[in-house]
């Protein structure tokens, strides 16, 4: 069984992220999209939230599962008898923390390769903090996240609005 993990801190999913777990379903038999709780990032979504929107969005996907991980990521990898990491690359400013990142785990762990695959790229200029941004100040994300994802965006911009 051919399993490979797709880690990432999901603060939250959006249509990008989704495009490369379409992808990666077609290569391998078991995609486990894996969200960081030990990220340097200080999320907006608590981790319970974001896996909850991430399964949401892929309950349609029968060889697509949610887990959270915590530690080295290439300690999950062998636990959960995945040989593959994927990551997205959108553009070439990607490639340096990737590569370097793909490189580390290599060395950690010389049994798990990093596949990189390449969202549609409509999505290129797409990232999570935009997203929040762009939901903070009430813009259109119709084209960036599904609408489980969006309807939590607004809920985050009603309470943070109700606070002042
Ligand atoms: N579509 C849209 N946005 C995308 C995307 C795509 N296909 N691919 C990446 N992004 C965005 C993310 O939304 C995120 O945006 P943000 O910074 O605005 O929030 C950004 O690109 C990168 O985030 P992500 O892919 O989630 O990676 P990350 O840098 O947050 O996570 C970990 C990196 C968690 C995978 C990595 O730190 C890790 O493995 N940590 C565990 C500890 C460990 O093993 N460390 C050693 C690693 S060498």
């Amino acid at each position: 069984m051919n399993i490979a993990i797709y880690p990432g801190t999901f603060d939250p999913i959006t249509y990008g992220h989704l495009d490369v777990i379409e992808r990666a379903r077609e290569i391998f038999d078991t995609v486990i999209v894996t969200v960081a709780l030990n990220s340097s990032k200080k999320p907006m979504f608590s981790a319970h939230e974001r896996i909850a929107m991430i399964k949401e969005s892929v309950q349609k996907y029968k060889n697509v599962r949610v887990e959270q991980f915590d530690g080295l990521l290439v300690d999950f990898a062998r636990k959960k008898k995945a040989t593959t990491v994927i990551r997205g690359l959108r553009a070439v400013t990607d490639f340096e923390y990737e590569f370097q990142m793909a490189l580390m785990n290599r060395k950690l762990n010389s049994s798990v390769t990093t596949v990189f695959l390449m969202p549609h790229e409509k999505y290129t200029y797409l990232n999570s903090s935009i997203v929040r941004e762009i939901a903070l100040h009430g813009g259109d994300l119709t084209e960036f996240v599904p609408p489980n994802v969006r309807k939590r965006l607004q809920q985050k911009r009603k309470k943070s609005a109700e606070r002042f």
